[in-house]
């Protein structure tokens, strides 16, 4: 088989950018190593940027997304028993969020697909890049017991932090950046109606709790956990009592408690991979980069890096200039470390640390003061939560 850009992954990076190609009349095969049934119910992000929205909008994707899709104008930061509102749109000259699940995301991408004859692999076995330096690359992978070949132009790598196209690089050709957290979040999905309209994120001296939603009647919560926490010693009756604790307030909102559907435990990790290309090979979304979930940055800077991708190979087909596949990276790494920054800042602001010193802990509370009584500190932290406007 032979295509102009073979996708490994059918994540978000992956789908939208067969999607954002096939618009610029650019074909691709998308190769992805789980069922259709496993992508399309993985419960991860729920924020969607302003700029990811609009994104999904000028595709044609959107429809679903504004119709269920939740508007939000801004979050409450919650720590002394007080709760504090960012007004995300009066500080950002209208700019908002929304709230809509990753997982719909993918099913309405995946939809798109198949209406419009995507080649799609699910299932794939043992994929595997070859010829990433030479101009003739080619996938291979097994699809229910027979070989497979993919011949192409370029392979775009959107296959996660653990999928093969990172590790198809030469080790000494990148330069990795980490930090792992010393925390991680025990996240719940609970059928309760959201008591409250924002998103509430608590600093409390027996750790950060989240609340969050994912539609009328669907209640999302997440707690400051040990990396190697037991879940099997959560029972719904302590993580009720924990989430009691950790949002008290003076105004005595608390969320609704409700029959919980899903626990998870997932690990805090900032990671950047430069450069994002290797030969042939370009990496996009979580196979390139990994930002702890406090700043709901992750799925936003998939959907940035595959339009970056895909106006890049929109030019290198129409009008022969590779001059913007050279600059992917570079163009890439601008918005990237910027979210990984304020990522960063989220995470050890609301987070109080098992190691933290008494000092450091004062700290926390000095910069959450800050950042909720200072005009230009709040603004700051609006303009990057909505996300920066994409350069022209
Ligand atoms: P993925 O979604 O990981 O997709 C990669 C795909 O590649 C997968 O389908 C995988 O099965 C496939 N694959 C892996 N290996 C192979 C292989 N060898 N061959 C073929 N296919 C392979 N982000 C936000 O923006 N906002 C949020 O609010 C937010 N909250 C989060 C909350 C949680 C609890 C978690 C875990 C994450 C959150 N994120 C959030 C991050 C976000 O989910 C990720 O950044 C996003 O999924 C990245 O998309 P991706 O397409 O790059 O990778
Ligand atoms: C959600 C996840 C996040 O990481 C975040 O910062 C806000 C909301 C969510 O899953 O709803």
């Amino acid at each position: 088989m032979r295509t102009q850009v073979a996708i490994i992954g059918a994540g978000p990076a992956g789908l939208l950018l067969s999607h954002l190609l096939r618009l610029q009349g650019i074909d691709s095969m998308i190769v992805e190593a789980r069922s259709r049934d496993y992508c399309e119910n993985r419960i991860r992000a729920g924020v969607l940027e302003q700029g990811t929205v609009d994104t999904l909008n000028e595709a044609g994707l959107g429809a679903r997304m504004q119709r269920e899709g939740l508007v939000h104008h801004g979050i409450e930061l919650l720590f002394g028993r007080e709760l504090h509102r960012i007004d995300m749109t009066a500080l950002t000259g209208g700019r908002s969020i929304t709230v809509y699940s990753q997982h719909e995301v993918v099913r309405d991408l995946i939809a798109a697909a198949l209406e419009h004859d995507q080649t799609l692999y699910f299932d794939a076995e043992d994929v595997s890049l070859h010829g990433l330096p030479s101009d003739a690359p080619h996938v291979t992978f097994k699809h229910r017991g027979v070989e497979m070949r993919i011949d192409c132009d370029y392979v775009a790598g959107c296959d996660g932090f653990h999928g093969i196209s990172r590790a198809s690089i030469p080790a000494d050709v990148l330069r990795t950046y980490e930090r792992v957290y010393p925390f991680a979040w025990l996240g719940i999905l609970a059928d309760a109606a959201p008591s409250k309209d924002e998103l509430v994120y608590a600093h409390h001296e027996r750790g950060f709790a989240l609340f969050s939603m994912r539609s009328p009647s669907v209640t999302r919560l997440y707690l400051q956990c040990h990396p190697d926490e037991d879940l099997a010693l959560w029972s719904d009756e302590r993580i009720w009592a924990e989430l009691r604790t950790r949002f008290e307030n003076t105004s005595g909102w608390l969320p609704n408690e409700g029959h919980i559907t899903q626990k998870s435990v997932t690990p805090m990790r900032s990671f950047v991979t430069e450069p994002m290309q290797y030969g042939r090979l370009f990496l996009a979304g979580d196979a390139a980069h990994i930002v702890p979930p406090t700043g709901a940055k992750g799925m936003n800077l998939a959907v940035a890096d595959v339009r970056v991708l895909s106006q890049a190979l929109a030019a290198r087909y129409r009008d022969a200039r590779t001059d913007l596949l050279d600059a992917y990276s570079r163009t890439c790494l601008e918005r990237i470390w910027r979210s990984e920054h304020f990522s960063y800042f989220m995470t050890n602001m609301l987070h109080p640390s098992y190691d933290d010193t008494p000092f450091g802990n004062r700290m926390k509370l000095a910069e959450l003061k800050y950042v909720t009584s200072s005009h230009a500190a709040a603004q700051s932290l609006a303009e990057n939560y909505v996300g920066l406007p994409f350069a022209a």
